[in-house]
């Protein structure tokens, strides 16, 4: 089948990629001009494991191909994917500016009909909108409208650092659908994804549209209420990492998600959370269990920085390490990570930050210039330091040379976001460590 994905980000590109994979023909489209022409090159914009080498396999191949040209990309495409970013505007709410920019202009551009399926992660109610504006722009009736188009919810649940092995292998389809034919088409569309027994929803749209931001902000507060029980933790010598298994090993709680630490970041997560109050909020719903778990995650950032002010006060002289600055591990994405609010908290203090990330370092660069200083390795950053956070689970960081670290800090305070360590094996090698609710961390604060 022939589609084009609109917009080559994260989960455009991805999405893009997973479908050639999958046998279909797929034009990329993006108005980047840099990042289509970084594409048209096999090369790919963002770090996702094993993303570059199969853009490559199926460039060659010719089921893939990247133009700015969005008429190009519809021309020949069954299914039109409109995967384009939906930040938050200012008073919270989704800006679908994008989606709906791109929807008029694929209503432009199609000369027969088109299968139209909003990819983006958009408030209940965003396909009728996206059906109103490009019913506008060819002054059709909605009954009429259905002869040139239908729009389709079909929201993403990748998760950046595994999006290829998500998107190749999904837990769950859901596809929104207003017309069941196009359900079918859309089923077959999926059919090599889900063939290993995978399921495919099909639903009304509004509830595929709000599947999307239920799943995200049901997440996101399992995160935080794991890290309110964090909180009581250091208050009482409690450890998290033990009341973690304790619950998490009922079936009905899980692990997954229980993980106390430096809170969510990402640009799906806060974003998302947000959009939903809003949603609630705009029709009269009190939204104050999600309002608390934004709370909740806006504390956890800045707990590297408040335990840095308690173990070092009104020093301005200070030299900070830091392991990790993209929100997660496998991803350089650092929107909305917690090492910005550490780096703009010890920046602000006058400390010196050094900082080493195996993926991100470009994107932090791009925001801070010389204002931190970057290693090639974790330890390039240590000589000097007189503590050293941890604020990405990378793999690299997680059984570290400690005799090496002890002799290259100044002084040896590990401050753990991830609670990667175990702070009394560390306090045997005279290192202090402050993880998140592990209890010993409670007399520094
Ligand atoms: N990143 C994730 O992990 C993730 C997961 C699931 C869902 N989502 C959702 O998917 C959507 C896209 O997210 P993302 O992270 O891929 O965003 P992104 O910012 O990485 O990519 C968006 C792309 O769209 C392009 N674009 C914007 N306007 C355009 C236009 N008018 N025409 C053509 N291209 C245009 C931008 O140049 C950019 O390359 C969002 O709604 C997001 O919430 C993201």
């Amino acid at each position: 089948m022939k589609l084009c994905v609109v917009g080559s980000g994260y989960v455009g590109l991805v999405t893009a990629v997973g479908f050639a994979e999958m046998g279909h023909t797929v034009i990329g489209v993006d108005r980047d001009e840099k990042k289509i022409a970084m594409l048209a090159q096999g090369r790919s914009p963002i770090y996702e494991p094993g993303l570059e080498e199969l853009l490559r396999r199926n460039m060659e191949g010719g089921r893939l191909s990247f133009t700015t040209d969005l008429g190009a990309g519809v021309s020949g495409s069954l299914f039109c994917f409109i995967a384009v970013g939906t930040p938050n505007a200012d008073d919270g709410s989704a800006d679908l500016g994008a989606v709906l920019d791109v929807a008029a202009e694929i209503a432009r551009n199609i000369k027969e009909y088109r299968i139209v399926v909003v990819k983006s992660t958009v408030p209940v109610g965003t396909s009728t909108k996206v059906q109103e504006i490009m019913r506008k722009v060819r002054g059709l009736s909605p009954e009429e409208s259905h002869t040139l188009f239908d729009v389709v919810s079909n929201p993403e649940f990748l998760k950046e650092g595994s999006a290829v092995d998500d998107v190749l292998r999904p837990d769950r389809v859901v596809i929104g659908v207003d017309n069941p034919r196009v359900g079918e088409l859309m089923k077959e569309l999926y059919a090599p994804f889900t063939r290993n027994g995978h399921p495919v929803f099909l639903m009304d749209i509004p509830s595929a549209e709000l599947t999307k931001y239920a799943s995200n902000a049901f997440l996101a507060t399992k995160i935080s209420f794991i890290n309110k029980m964090a909180e009581i933790c250091d208050r009482t010598g409690a450890d998290i990492m033990n009341v973690r298994l304790g619950m998490g090993s009922d079936p009905r709680i899980g692990m997954p998600f229980l993980y106390a630490g430096v809170g969510y970041g990402g640009s799906c997560f806060p974003k998302d959370v947000k959009a939903l109050i809003h949603t609630g909020e705009a029709l009269n719903i009190p939204m104050g269990l999600l309002s608390e778990v934004e709370a909740v995650n806006d504390f956890q950032k800045r707990i590297p920085g408040h335990l840095v002010d308690s173990l070092f006060p009104g020093r301005s002289d200070l030299s900070v390490a830091i392991w990790g600055g993209a929100f997660k591990a496998e991803t350089d994405d650092i929107r909305e990570a917690p090492s910005l609010v550490l780096i703009d908290h010890l920046i602000e203090r006058k400390a010196r930050v050094s900082l080493y990330d195996p993926e991100a370092m470009d994107n932090l660069k791009s925001r801070y210039g010389d204002r931190i200083r970057f290693g090639k390795d974790p330890y390039e950053i240590l000589p000097g330091a007189e503590a050293l956070c941890l604020l990405t689970e990378w793999r690299i960081f997680r059984t570290p040379d400690w005799d090496r670290v002890k002799s290259l800090m100044a002084r040896p305070i590990v401050i753990d976001g991830r609670n990667q360590y175990d702070p009394r094996e560390l306090a045997g090698r005279g290192i202090d460590c402050y993880g998140i609710g592990r209890g010993r961390s409670r007399e520094a604060r």
